[in-house]
């Protein structure tokens, strides 16, 4: 049975993992932060099979500790600051967690592993598969549409430089020490798991709260901004079978389809029978100090190699999300 280490279990991804890895027969650890999370016991009800391990992004020895505690086969690395607008609120603490938090992990994989420069590929640093959540965040204002693994990167925020620098030290200690590490450059992907300060899923309870009386109106910032989004669920199928290939490399996963947000908006408030323009306004306030525009993949190497492939359409995913809200709101489970 083959052991995963999952941090940033208790955000959107590290659950679908988990669900995901656990239907393959995974024996899967979480690693959870603090003395007293509050997301802990969410996990051990949602996900009573996941053991949970403590650790911590900032604290190198707790994930020296963590991994021979776990001795896992492979570690996805999910953990980050991952709001971009707390980016610029808390650069360091983003450059922290979601960077030199990277290195971190890679260094305990190396200590544990005994790997040094001067013996690059030791057996056991060797048998650890590493995978990075990179983001579509690090083409920020992008060169070329639609973005592969060759498009240069111009980050536009705090989060996307750090996620830019956890690429290249991911891409460096494995031609460094030989390490099995891959990065995945995923595009936005959400669920109805997702956080409510992203932008899909404060529209699709918002949606449901108007619908049901509970709020009156939804402020926004840009309405303009183009984002490819797909379903989580589908994404962390990706992240797994990256990490079963013959040699760890670097893909981009996406749908290859981008929308406005004032997309999402439409058919969110479509779903559920209202006209979004009674309803939503744009405040500059929220806009960004530096804003991505446009991202749209091109996950032709995912396709081809992982044979990989969305099976979520946007249209599903909005109605997926507002489906869920309105159970939430209306005080189903
Ligand atoms: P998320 O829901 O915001 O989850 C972030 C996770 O990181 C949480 O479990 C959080 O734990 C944990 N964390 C934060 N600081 C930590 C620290 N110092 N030590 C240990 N854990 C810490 O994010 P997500 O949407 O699941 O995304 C997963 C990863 O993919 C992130 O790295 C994100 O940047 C990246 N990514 C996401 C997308 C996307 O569209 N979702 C796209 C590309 C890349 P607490 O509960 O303790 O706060
Ligand atoms: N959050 C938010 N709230 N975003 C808004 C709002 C609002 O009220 N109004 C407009 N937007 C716009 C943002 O300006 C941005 O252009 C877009 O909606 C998406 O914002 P988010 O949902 O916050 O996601 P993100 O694209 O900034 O970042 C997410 O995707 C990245 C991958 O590209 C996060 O999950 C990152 O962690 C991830 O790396």
């Amino acid at each position: 049975m083959p052991t995963a280490l999952i941090t940033g279990i208790t955000g959107q991804d590290g659950t679908y993992l988990a669900e995901h890895l656990l239907s393959l027969d995974y024996r899967v650890h979480g690693l959870i932060r603090g003395q007293a999370n509050p997301k802990r016991q969410l996990i051990e009800t949602l996900l009573p099979d996941v053991r949970i391990v403590e650790g911590d992004l900032l604290d190198q020895t707790s994930l020296i500790n963590a991994i021979q505690r776990v001795e896992p086969d492979e570690i996805y690395n999910l953990a980050a600051v991952s709001f971009v607008p707390v980016s610029w609120n808390q650069p360091e603490l983003t450059g922290e967690v979601t960077g030199l938090g990277v290195l971190r992990m890679l260094e305990a994989i190396r200590v544990v592993g005994g790997a040094s420069a001067s013996r690059p590929a030791p057996p056991a640093a060797g048998r650890i598969r590493f995978y990075q959540a990179s983001s579509s965040e690090m083409f920020g204002k992008v060169a070329v549409t639609p973005q592969n693994e060759q498009t240069p990167f111009y980050p536009r925020s705090p989060y996307g430089v750090a996620k830019v620098y956890g690429h290249y030290i991911t891409v460096n200690y494995r031609e460094s020490y030989g390490i099995f590490a891959c990065s995945g450059i995923l595009f936005n992907h959400e669920s109805p798991r997702r956080g409510p300060e992203f932008v899909t899923r404060k529209i699709s309870r918002a949606a449901a709260r108007i619908k049901l009386d509970k709020q009156k109106d939804l402020v926004l910032g840009n309405l303009d901004a183009r984002r490819d989004w797909g379903f989580a669920g589908d994404y962390v199928r990706a992240m797994h079978l990256m990490l079963q290939q013959p040699d760890a490399d670097d893909y981009v996963v996406g749908t290859g389809e981008s929308h406005q947000v004032r997309e999402f908006v439409d058919l969110a408030f479509r779903h559920v029978g209202l006209n979004w323009q009674d309803h939503v306004r744009s405040d500059s306030q929220l806009s960004r100090p530096a804003e991505v525009d446009h991202l749209t993949a091109d996950a032709t190497k995912a396709r081809q190699k992982l044979g990989w492939q969305p099976t979520v359409s946007f249209e599903e995913l909005v109605q997926m999300m507002v489906e869920a809200d309105l159970k939430a709101e209306a005080g189903e489970p």
